[in-house]
């Protein structure tokens, strides 16, 4: 939606003219799936896809919120944020607000218009977008300074206990912290990070959605944690570690004994999936990409075998890309279980790889898949209108 018209549905919405503008980063992740919980390294990038917020400061008691192509406004009375958290739409935000109050955060009243380019239920972290723009926008109107680490820890607080979602930190600290042009090597049980430069020459990422309609992906995601959970309570008992992330492969070998069915399926992938982390930091680092795009196709099969959260949509659009001569790797991202791939393509191949895939998917499924034009831009902005 162009500028213009987000201030012109702002003005109808709420009767004034809009001021700023803030807006925070959808993701994908290049590589380092579903070991955030586990406390391992993860290497995701933000998007020019944004939850943008247009807002002014009011005066009163109320947050007012309005979205694009959803009629009426949501309220949210200042001294009640705890009271939010069944709604459909405004969760997020009451969220990030009740949890901003909690910390000694005096909010004021304000309208914010949500205009957000992130598709929902992408795997490309819309709610970490809305939560990381809803916290920057409420910051800047108290005129509270805030660190953009702490904004991704309050965003990951209120998305765990507000809205119940059980997730890790990648999401909203790549759309707090991302960086233009770089991807974030992220350690997730440090917090200490690292920019690399995301540089991939005659070749580019393209970003797939499956399309698959949104079924129950928050409830089998906590399954997952609870089953590393019990992976990693069973394997203290003989070592004392804290995080699974901390054992190599050969360490594992040893201690695999102790586990059985699926929490020794989720456990192996999660341990492979960090080694495949390193060397693929290391491939792209030395400019081997063909390296890194094997990395990828790996990470898909372990997401599929060991993790199980692809399904057919993902596993037929990532086999589909793997097909095409110019395709390097390609892999499903995010929770899994429905939303996007990204495929490593030669620029110069991209149309037809679209072309090709596209078609090949929607004969397989039975809808079409969408493709993005992405590229990756730094996680938050703040500007006046
Ligand atoms: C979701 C969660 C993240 C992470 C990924 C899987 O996006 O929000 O914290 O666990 O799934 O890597």
């Amino acid at each position: 939606m162009e500028k213009e018209q987000a201030m012109l549905c702002f003005q109808e919405a709420f009767g004034a003219n809009a001021e700023d503008l803030f807006t925070a980063a959808g993701r994908i992740n290049v590589i380092g799936e579903h070991v955030d919980y586990c406390g391992g390294k993860v290497f995701p990038a933000a998007l020019n896809l944004r939850c943008n917020i247009y807002g002014r400061k009011t005066n009163g008691n109320t947050i007012r919120l309005a979205f694009r192509g959803i009629d009426g406004v949501v309220e949210l009375d200042l001294d009640k944020l705890d009271s939010y958290r069944q709604l459909k739409i405004g969760n997020y935000q009451a969220g990030v607000a009740y949890f901003m109050q909690q910390k000694g955060v005096k909010l004021v009243a304000c309208d914010l218009y949500y205009d957000c380019t992130v598709p929902f239920g992408s795997g490309l972290s819309s709610s970490a977008a809305i939560e990381v723009a809803t916290a920057i926008a409420l910051y800047e109107y108290a005129g509270v300074a805030y660190d953009k680490v702490e904004v991704a820890l309050l965003s990951q607080k209120a998305e765990n206990e507000y809205a119940g979602v059980n997730c890790g930190i990648m999401d909203q600290f790549a759309s707090a912290m991302g960086k233009k042009d770089h991807a974030v090597l992220l350690d997730c049980t440090t917090l200490e990070y690292e920019y690399v430069p995301l540089k991939l020459g005659e070749y580019c990422l393209v970003v797939a959605n499956c399309n698959k309609p949104h079924n129950l992906v928050e409830s089998k995601y906590n399954v997952r944690r609870q089953e590393v959970e019990t992976a990693l309570t069973a394997i203290q008992a003989v070592k004392p570690i804290k995080n699974l992330a901390e054992l190599t492969p050969e360490e594992f070998a040893e201690v695999k004994y102790l586990l059985s069915g699926v929490v020794e399926k989720r456990a192996e992938h999660v341990v492979m999936e960090c080694a495949r982390v390193k060397k693929a930091v290391e491939a792209l680092k030395a400019g081997d990409l063909a390296e890194l795009g094997k990395l990828l196709n790996e990470s898909h099969y372990s997401l599929c075998e060991l993790y199980e959260v692809t399904g057919k949509e993902l596993d037929t659009l990532s086999a589909l890309a793997r097909k095409e001569a110019d395709c390097l790797g390609s892999r499903m991202i995010g929770a899994g279980f429905g939303g996007c791939t990204i495929s490593i393509v030669k620029k110069s191949a991209v149309e037809g790889f679209v072309r090709r895939v596209g078609t090949a998917y929607a004969e397989a499924i039975g809808y079409k898949a969408s493709f993005y034009e992405t590229s990756i831009e730094d996680g938050v902005t703040v500007s006046k209108l």
